[in-house]
């Protein structure tokens, strides 16, 4: 992922206008709290956004920002002692967060399903790929067991496994991390949701196996007529595919906008941190940056503006005063004192 400026130029002459699609999800006012003998731990702190379909909504921002739980508070798969305290998650006219853990396990298995980081840890190592992918059809799809198989080798097939046959009887670990990965996409899409979450789907991979996936997830998007929220902390991984972008610090959005707006102009100084951090982005002879400093303690949060301590453009009201998220035009929102409305 290396001309990052390039691929968002190419895009932006090879997308026609963006059209206003049908909204799919519409996340408003999400919290999610843990609640530690610590203390509380803001997680996710009034978290909101809309994934049309047809687009590939980004979810970015540095480990530990919430990105994660905001994506399981999504599929009701938020681990104890951490709770949903407000928001609503509309999903087709339903609203996720008052329905019963049957109705959710349905939502998951049919309308929306994760894909991980890491898929070793999703799939079991004491089956065959094939297995698990005819599994999920068999329990999610109430398909019979011949059905299932040539339904796993048709998504074998689909997310481009090269001998797909031979593949069904592999075990994970005789499979490279790119196979794996798209072992784990191909029993995601089964059941053919409305909307993908993945969770940083190519991090544990090489650079060229991460544009192949990366590719493969933007191409069965536009053909199945579903809907991504992709997880990364990779601006690169952003231009390549992303259509829509929320950057969150420290459990709230900072920054919200479309992927060409949010290069052209991004506004907040942790987007420009983050951009800042990419080979392309960089001028000659600068070196490989890093924003300096750490995401603040959750339990301890300062009391102005969360990316106050580590703001190369900080002002005293910063230390003092939390910045609403305020719309500066087109849908570009931002959370800085120096756009107060
Ligand atoms: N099991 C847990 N118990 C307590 N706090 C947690 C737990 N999991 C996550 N958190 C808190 O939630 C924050 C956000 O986590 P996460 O969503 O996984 O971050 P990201 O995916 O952006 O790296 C973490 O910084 C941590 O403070
Ligand atoms: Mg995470």
């Amino acid at each position: 992922m290396a001309e990052d400026s390039a691929v968002i130029d190419e895009r932006r002459t090879s997308d026609t206008t963006i059209a206003e699609k049908d909204t799919m999800l519409t996340v408003t006012g999400l919290k999610t709290y843990f609640f530690t003998n610590k203390g509380v731990i803001p997680a996710v702190d009034d978290v909101s956004f809309t994934v049309k379909k047809g687009r590939i909504v980004g979810i970015v921002g540095e480990s530990g920002c919430g990105k994660s739980m905001t994506a399981l508070s999504l599929m009701g798969l938020v681990p104890a002692p951490g709770k949903i305290v407000a928001g609503s998650i509309i999903l087709d006219r339903k609203n996720l967060v008052n329905l019963t853990e049957k109705e959710m396990c349905q939502v998951r298995g049919n309308e929306m399903s994760m894909i991980f980081q890491e898929p070793m840890t999703s799939l079991n190592p004491v089956y065959t790929v094939g297995r698990q992918v005819m599994e999920a059809a068999i329990l999610h799809q109430q398909l019979g067991k011949a059905e299932a198989k040539e339904k796993a080798l048709a998504m074998f097939k689909l997310v481009g496994i090269p001998e797909p046959q031979k593949r069904l009887d592999a075990y994970p670990h005789q499979l490279s991390g790119g196979l794996r990965q798209r072992v784990m996409i191909a029993m995601a899409l089964s059941c053919r949701p409305k909307l993908l979450l993945a969770d940083e789907p190519t991090t544990a991979l090489d650079v060229t196996v991460q544009a192949q996936i990366l590719q493969l997830m933007k191409k069965l998007q536009t053909e199945l007529d579903s809907a991504i929220v992709l997880i990364t902390h990779d601006m690169g991984v952003v231009a390549e595919v992303c259509d829509d972008v929320t950057i969150m610090y420290a459990g709230k959005i900072v920054e919200q906008a479309n992927v060409f707006e949010l290069f052209d102009n991004c506004l907040h100084p942790y987007t420009a941190g983050l951009l800042k951090a990419l080979p392309t982005f960089r001028k000659s002879g600068e070196r490989l940056y890093n924003i300096p400093g750490m995401l603040p303690n959750l339990l301890q949060l300062p009391k102005g503006c969360r990316f106050f301590p580590r703001c190369e453009s900080a002002s005293a009201i910063c230390a003092e005063q939390e910045p609403d998220l305020v719309d500066v035009g087109q849908g570009h929102l931002v959370r800085c004192v120096k756009y107060r409305g």
